[in-house]
């Protein structure tokens, strides 16, 4: 079975290519015109996925070595995400389907960075062993739910607010650092003292009798961002220079620890053994090796995809629609305007 998998929900323009269980290509073109605007430009966005896709796709198919039509399947994701880059993989992702006379398959973008820990390369990474407690950690979403064998998602937490990804962007962007600044703070912070200040961890409260768990797994990160503002205003342009490295890793310890508390709380009140961490900000260094402590001390399997298939990436795309397919989840006629209706 051979899958083209496309994403193009940001600002990554991406195409894989999956073969049975394997990743034969996953070409990511990263738009960089973003950079001066401190946040994706919607429009710029969808005019980069628009003149983009074509050379993405024809990279992914000759880096694979498969032609066109030896394609079983295309699946591109339906959102969420922004409306027109959204649009550029759909609608491009049917009319190839249509032409090429195989079936489409809309996915849902979350969901695709959920099962991302099932990818497969020539690595052979052990996958999660349901039923898992999954961390998603984006820059649009930080979600904690419970995954079942039959695909089924049930959400046991979510941010009131600001995503974990968009904590780090925009605290970054305070202290000059260019967008997307998560990976700028993760490079920063490695030469830093991650309690050099203490930054707040919203939401956080135990019991003050049993020392259990209060049951609340939401997340805020609004709260770290008035913080970190107002802690910058306290400080001299020379302080905050000669301590960027230590502001990076405070602001990174109280992204992470929280994370990373209520994740194996949630497995622990649902007496799970596994937990997955995906999307962009599961890149992280200091994020996975406290999940790498923390699971080894707790005897819990634990389950992070490569950096690559961390971040936005078609890959995933692929791969979610092959576990629908192996599981026969899918309609081959659910053509875009239902699929649009349910997702966006
Ligand atoms: O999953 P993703 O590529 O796109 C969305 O669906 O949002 O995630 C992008 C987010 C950005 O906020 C970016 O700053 C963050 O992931 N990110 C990181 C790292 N790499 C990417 N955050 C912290 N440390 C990293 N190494
Ligand atoms: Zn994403």
């Amino acid at each position: 079975m051979i899958i083209l998998g496309l994403e193009t929900s940001c600002d990554e323009t991406s195409a894989a290519v999956l073969q049975s269980e394997l990743v034969r290509s996953n070409i990511i073109s990263s738009q960089h015109c973003h950079r001066k605007f401190g946040g994706v430009v919607p429009e710029l966005a969808s005019r980069e996925h628009d003149r983009l896709i074509v050379d993405v796709v024809n990279q992914a198919l000759q880096a694979s070595n498969i032609h066109k039509n030896q394609l079983d399947f295309i699946a591109a994701t339906a959102g969420p995400g922004l409306i027109g880059a959204v649009l550029v993989g759909l609608c491009f992702g049917q009319a190839f389907a249509m032409g090429l006379g195989i079936p489409f398959i809309p996915i849902n973008h979350i969901e695709a960075h959920i099962f991302s820990s099932f990818i497969q390369d020539e690595t052979h990474a052990s996958p999660p062993t349901f039923p898992f407690i999954s961390l998603t950690v984006s820059g649009g979403h930080t979600l904690i739910a419970l995954v079942k064998e039959d695909l089924s998602i049930t959400p046991i937490g979510k941010t009131l607010d600001d995503a974990a990804g968009e904590a780090f962007d925009k605290t970054g962007k305070m202290i000059g650092l260019p967008y997307p600044a998560g990976p700028e703070i993760d490079k920063l912070a490695q030469s830093g003292d991650p309690y050099f200040h203490q930054f707040p961890q919203a939401l956080t409260r135990h019991s003050q009798t049993s020392k259990s768990y209060d049951g609340n797994f939401d997340f805020s990160f609004s709260g770290l961002k008035t913080s970190v503002h107002r802690y910058l205003s306290l400080q001299t342009t020379d302080f905050i220079r000669e301590n960027l490295h230590h502001i990076c890793a405070s602001i990174q310890e109280a992204i992470t620890s929280v994370l990373v508390k209520k994740t194996l709380q949630a497995a622990s009140a649902y007496g799970i053994n596994c937990i997955s961490v995906s999307g962009g900000v599961s890149a992280n260094s200091m994020l996975r090796k406290k999940f790498q402590e923390q699971t080894k001390t707790h005897g819990i399997q634990l389950c992070i995809p490569k950096p690559i298939y961390s971040t936005d990436n078609g890959a995933m795309i692929a791969n979610l629609a092959k576990l629908k397919i192996d599981r026969g989840q899918f309609e081959p006629h659910t053509y875009t305007y239902h699929a649009f209706s349910s997702y966006l």
